[in-house]
C-alpha cells in the first residue's frame, strides 16, 4: 500500500478544524431537535462513518443511528440516470420519527437526491441533510441541505470517512489528491 505523502498535494481541513467545526454542528442539531420524540441519525455508508461517530458525541439529545449502504446503478455510463440502489437498508420504520441523513460529501447531488426520495416515501415526521463537505460548483440536481460543515472546491478529496479506492479513510484530516501523482494499483 502506498503512503499517502506520495499523492498528497495539501492538506485542505486539518484535523483540529473538522472537530471545531463538528462541535458546531452538533450544537446545532442539539438545539433544533431539542423538543423532538424521536431522532435519528441515517449514516450513508461507508464514507460518513468517521463524520457520524464524531458528531453524535457533540449531539446531546437522545437519538438513535442507522445505517444505510447505496450504490449507483451501473456506474459509467447510466450513473446519469441518478438511480441508486440500496444495499443495506434501515433496521427500523422511520414513520414519524426526526431524520437527519448524514453524509460524507454532496457532489452531483444525485445519490442524496435518490436517498431523499426513497427515505421520504416513508412518511418520517422530518428529514433534514448533514453533509460535512459540499462540492456545490459540481451540483447537477438540487438537493435541500440544512447543515453543511464546509463547502469546498471542485478537487478530489480523500481521508476523514472518504477513499481512494477503499482506503485512506483512516486519515483524521481532509486531503487533496494530485492526481499526476495518484495512479490506482
Ligand atoms: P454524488 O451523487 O455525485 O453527489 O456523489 C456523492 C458520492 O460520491 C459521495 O458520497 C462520495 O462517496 C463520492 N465522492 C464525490 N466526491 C468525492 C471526493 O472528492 N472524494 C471521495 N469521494 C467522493
Ligand atoms: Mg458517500
Amino acid at each position: 500500500m502506498r503512503d499517502y505523502h506520495e499523492f498528497l498535494s495539501e492538506v485542505l481541513i486539518p484535523a483540529d478544524v473538522l472537530q471545531s467545526r463538528i462541535r458546531e454542528l452538533g450544537a446545532q442539531i442539539s438545539k433544533d431537535f431539542n423538543n423532538s420524540d424521536d431522532l435519528i441519525l441515517v449514516c450513508i455508508l461507508r464514507g460518513g462513518v468517521m463524520f457520524l461517530t464524531d458528531l453524535m458525541r457533540q449531539i446531546t439529545v437522545p437519538h438513535g443511528v442507522e445505517f444505510m449502504a447505496v450504490s449507483s446503478y451501473g456506474a459509467g455510463q447510466r450513473e446519469t440516470t441518478g438511480q441508486v440502489r440500496i444495499s443495506l437498508d434501515l433496521n427500523v420504520n422511520i414513520h414519524d420519527k426526526d431524520v437527519v441523513i448524514v453524509e460524507d460529501i454532496i457532489d452531483s447531488g444525485r445519490t442524496l437526491a435518490s436517498v431523499i426520495d426513497l427515505l421520504s416515501a416513508r412518511h418520517p415526521h422530518s428529514l433534514t441533510v448533514c453533509t460535512l463537505l459540499d462540492k456545490a460548483e459540481r451540483r447537477e440536481v438540487y438537493v435541500p441541505v440544512r447543515y453543511v460543515g464546509f463547502s469546498i472546491p471542485n478537487k478530489f478529496v480523500f481521508g476523514y470517512g472518504l477513499d481512494l479506492d477503499d482506503l485512506y479513510r483512516n486519515l483524521p484530516f481532509i486531503g487533496v489528491v494530485d492526481e499526476t501523482k495518484y495512479k490506482p494499483e
